[in-house]
């Protein structure tokens, strides 16, 4: 073994580790967020989906004509086949939503017949949101909800999860939601999909790769799994116990911490004021918001962690309407945009990714028939 190579040692999780260079976007442990060198916060105040979408894939915002083309795109590739939703049914009803739709998601590689990597991509980024929106009713033996071409992005996905009307600020904080989850740099999913990539595999391979990926509550889960924790403690004045408890037995409390973000993650920050203010123009009860503070403030005081996009997006997707199983393929509908931008900044200056693992197991043995050993 004394020929071996040397590797290069990286931290456990590649914590720490850059692997690339990447122009689409930035998060530094004080709370920064930048897509395209935009801050998060500019991009919460004053952009749309579409366009953030078009940012992210492009590196700048479009103009009028172009904005508009995009979105027509988009529109144009939105019918899902038929076949594509048998295959969800096929599933049955104790299918999980995200399992369903990453099953359909990987069911487009052999039934979609885009030609080209662009097509591919938008049909990708645009039935996305349509398989997301029925992934829970069709393998429930439900009719699939139809996009309505009429609407923007956002507003269309809202309406096709819940079929609910909504006030216009309730749309917007959507709206915001699913611009807080196109795109984060390199998260498990996105390194998922660039690493599928890497080996020229086509789009849908790494957009079902990328699914996989999100599906762990350590990532994309958390999102469920932080409604189900508020639901579960119920009251504000529960809040300590529960955390205390948490902590006590080594559990991790879902919707807390970050790989980046230390201090406070921005977009959590903002879908907490978003919280507030959905209760207040409802006029109604601020239970849940006291809730989600008094677990922040306990996290904060005993571990110093706060908490991340998912623990304040939660509350807000239960707040509009939508079924708990549903709020990770949200996530999935909106970060597609982020995943095929990495998509092509991989392809375009691709190398393998193929890293090495420094072996560790025994290198004497010898082969035993059954019988002997
Ligand atoms: N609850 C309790 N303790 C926590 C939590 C948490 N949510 N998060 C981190 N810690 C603790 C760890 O136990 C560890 O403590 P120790 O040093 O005493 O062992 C320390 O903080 C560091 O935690 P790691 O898990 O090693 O840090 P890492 O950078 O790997 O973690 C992660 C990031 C995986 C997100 C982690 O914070 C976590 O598991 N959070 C809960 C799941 C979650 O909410 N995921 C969503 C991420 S955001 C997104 O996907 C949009």
């Amino acid at each position: 073994m004394s020929n071996v190579p040397q590797h290069l040692r990286v931290p456990k999780g590649l914590a720490g580790v850059s692997v690339t260079d990447t122009k689409i976007s930035t998060s530094e442990a004080d709370g920064t967020l930048l897509y395209r060198g935009y801050a998060i916060s500019d991009l919460a105040a004053n952009a749309g989906f579409e366009e953030t979408a078009f940012l992210v894939l492009n590196g700048s915002f479009p103009g009028k004509e172009e904005l508009e083309a995009f979105t027509q795109e988009l529109r144009k590739r939105a019918p899902v086949q038929d076949k594509v939703f048998g295959i969800m049914r096929e599933l049955g009803k104790t299918a999980h939503p995200i399992d369903a739709l990453r099953t359909a998601v990987s069911s487009l590689g052999s039934t979609d017949r885009e030609e080209t990597i662009d097509g591919k991509q938008f049909s990708l980024e645009s039935k996305m949101s349509v398989l997301a929106a029925n992934c829970y009713r069709v393998p429930r033996g439900e009719r699939p909800t139809e996009p309505d071409h009429e609407q923007k992005f956002s507003d269309n996905l809202l309406h096709m999860l819940t079929k609910k009307e909504r006030s216009d600020y309730e749309r917007w904080v959507f709206e915001r939601v699913l611009i807080f989850y196109m795109e984060h740099d390199m998260n498990a999913s996105t390194f998922t999909v660039r690493v599928v990539a890497s080996t020229l595999a086509d789009p849908y391979a790494a957009a079902t790769a990328g699914l996989a990926a999100l599906k762990g509550p350590l990532h994309g889960g958390a999102n469920e799994e932080a409604m189900k924790m508020l639901l579960e403690i119920g009251e504000p004045s529960k809040a300590a116990g529960y955390v205390e408890r948490a902590l006590r037995e080594g559990k991790k409390v879902i919707g807390f911490g970050h790989r980046v973000y230390k201090d406070f993650d921005p977009r959590a920050r903002l879908c907490k004021e978003y919280l507030k203010e959905i209760l207040a123009k409802r006029g109604e009860d601020d239970r849940l918001y006291r809730l989600c503070d008094a677990i922040e403030n306990e996290m904060w005081e005993r571990k110093r962690i706060p908490p991340n996009l998912d623990y304040y997006a939660a509350p807000i997707f239960y707040l509009l309407g939508i079924e708990v199983p549903l709020y990770t393929p949200i996530f999935a509908a909106s970060r597609t945009f982020g995943w095929m931008a990495h998509y092509n900044e991989q392809v375009e200056d691709n190398k393998l990714i193929r890293p090495d693992a420094t072996y560790v197991g025994p290198s004497d043995l010898k082969y035993a028939p059954v019988e002997r050993r």
